[in-house]
């Protein structure tokens, strides 16, 4: 089916990638100038010149490409290779409903939600600057099972059995009796610290509540770089945060 108008687009060499959407105009890049309007015509697959003939072909963005080209980053994000452990680790799934508390530029709600939808995910952020950022960048991710508040997570949880809470600040130790109550069994309740003394809260507060399953993991992604003299790259980010799950166990 032809590209219309408003679609996204991720323009993709082997070199490079651009990331707009089906429009009049032009996009302007390091690689030449592409005629926007003539994608219009064009399939997910087929190929567009550059007015320098570089060849790039079309592809249908997902999720990350959208996070990474479409969205502004506020400084804290959480990574994608810390994303990826708090799906994986808590089996969430099509379907599953979700309350994210600390909403920062949205990256964990927003991958969140790409991941459970048709299920919701509610999202929390107490800064209204903060907030701003991230319902534009929830508007570029166009998914329509993302609803932001305005509201600071202290007040209460309204959402009730959820399959998972996240907590991404200093303080998560006091979500865990409200998660407690808004989680159904079985359910999730995570919390994301960049320090061991903010593991350390949490964890002693999870026990006294009677959580399950408490465990704590570190991510550390190490990226190769391969030739005919194939090492580990020189440097890299290393420590990002302490990832502390749990499970409702009464
Ligand atoms: C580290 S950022 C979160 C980043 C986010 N996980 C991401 O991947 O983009 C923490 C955010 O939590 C917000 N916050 C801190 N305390 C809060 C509270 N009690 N209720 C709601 N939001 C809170 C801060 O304003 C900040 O925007």
């Amino acid at each position: 089916m032809p590209l219309k108008i408003g679609e996204l687009v991720l323009l993709m060499s082997v070199d490079s990638s651009y990331l707009t959407e089906v429009r009049k105009g032009e996009l302007h890049t390091a690689d030449g100038v592409f005629a926007l309007e003539n994608l219009k015509r064009k399939n997910f697959g087929d190929k567009i010149r550059t007015h320098l003939g570089n060849e790039f072909i079309i592809v249908k963005p997902n999720i990350k490409d959208i996070l990474e080209k479409k969205v502004k980053r506020l400084p804290q994000i959480i990574m994608p290779k810390d994303v990826a452990l708090i799906l994986a680790y808590t089996g969430i799934s099509r379907g599953s409903n979700v309350v994210d508390i600390g909403t920062g530029s949205g990256f964990l709600s927003i991958f969140i939600a790409s991941h459970v939808d048709p299920g919701k995910v509610v999202t929390y952020e107490k800064e209204r600057k903060n907030f701003e950022v991230a319902k534009k960048n929830i508007l570029a991710s166009r998914l329509k099972n993302l609803r932001i508040k305005l509201k600071n997570g202290l007040a209460g949880i309204s959402e009730k059995n959820l399959d998972l809470i996240t907590v991404d600040f200093k303080g998560a130790e006091k979500f865990v009796k409200k998660a407690n109550k808004s989680l159904k069994i079985g359910g999730y309740f995570v919390a994301y610290s960049p320090y061991v003394e903010q593991v350390k809260a949490v964890v002693s507060e999870m026990r006294k509540v009677g959580f399950s399953s408490i465990m704590t993991v570190e991510n550390i992604v190490r990226e190769w770089r391969v030739s005919d003299h194939t090492l580990p790259e020189p440097s890299g980010i290393m420590h990002t945060g302490f990832i502390t799950f749990a499970r409702k166990a009464k």
